[in-house]
């Protein structure tokens, strides 16, 4: 069965440890994520983009298949299903259709505007023992036509969503979607280490985990990170074996265009990588 986040990001804020959020697009995403959790022992946190919910047909389709998988492949580490970067009408579609958790990330409006909406989901989905994630400060960069400005987030504006009994808190730190420019000046950690102090040890959220150094990932961690989101490095690593396949002709050899043969290696490589992540973020052994 699916859980929410609340008690497990609680758990690794404790422990200083982060639970990664690795983003979903279909059966083989899921599949590859839920048994590199599995194999490592840890808690997961499985990421839909209103973009890919959309994709899959729609949240219902979504939240039944990962249960029915969570079912039918045994898996019995704790894996939450959160909506990523949710609109106040996304949040509450998922909120009917089954998630575990959801994101409403209300960072575009007026701050007030963003309070007030927080506010009513937060009650919405507490009143059915879901987790909710809140966005103060926009994370930059593009995601599933989702753009974000990338301004830092506010500390104080922070304090106030947090008060709000928000169970994880997304700030922007100088994080960026997809992949960082060679220019990146890197996270923000004084403002990180303010954010923290100003939200009384409130779970904090870092977007835009691909292609950020360990040592960051470590000192985030250090700060409060208690979950870190990953979407753009198992796309990549998914492309990439891929195209080695079929640049080898390895689909025009036997049988090798059967789309369970064709799929393999990228889904492979996505395993690999989840396991490097969660043993990064030190959430193996944790469930
Ligand atoms: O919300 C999802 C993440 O912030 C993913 O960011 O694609 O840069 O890993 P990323
Ligand atoms: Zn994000």
């Amino acid at each position: 069965a699916l859980v929410s986040a609340k008690e497990m990001l609680e758990k690794a804020h404790a422990g200083h440890y982060a639970v990664g959020q690795f983003n979903i697009n279909n059966l083989e995403w899921t599949k590859m994520i839920l048994l590199a959790a599995q194999e490592t022992n840890s808690p997961v946190i499985l990421g839909v983009s209103e973009g890919a919910g959309k994709y899959m047909t729609g949240y219902k389709t979504v939240a039944d298949m990962v249960k029915a998988m969570i079912d039918e492949m045994g898996i019995t580490v704790p894996v939450a299903l959160h909506l990523d970067h949710g609109s106040y009408e996304g949040a509450k579609k998922c909120i009917e259709a089954g998630f575990s958790s959801v994101m409403f990330d209300g960072s575009h409006y007026p701050f007030e505007e963003n309070v007030e909406k927080s506010k009513e989901i937060i009650a919405l989905a507490h009143s059915q023992g879901i987790s909710v994630e809140c966005e103060v400060g926009a994370i930059g960069g593009e995601e599933d036509g989702v753009i974000g400005g990338g301004e830092v987030a506010d500390p104080e504006e922070c304090a106030k969503i947090a008060a709000l009994g928000v169970d994880m808190l997304a700030a922007g730190i100088g994080n960026i979607h997809g992949k960082y420019p060679e220019n990146w000046k890197g996270l923000n950690f004084d403002v990180l280490a303010e954010i923290q102090a100003k939200t009384n040890g409130k779970p904090l959220v870092l977007h835009g985990g691909s292609g950020i150094p360990t040592d960051m990932i470590k000192k985030a961690i250090s700060l409060g990170v208690s979950k870190i989101n990953v979407n753009t490095e198992c796309q990549l690593v998914f492309a990439d074996a891929t195209r080695k396949y079929i640049e080898a002709g390895k689909d025009l050899e036997g049988k090798g265009f059967d789309p369970r043969k064709l799929l393999a290696p990228g889904c492979n490589a996505i395993k690999e990588l989840v396991i490097d992540k969660i043993k990064e973020f030190g959430s193996d052994n944790q469930a």
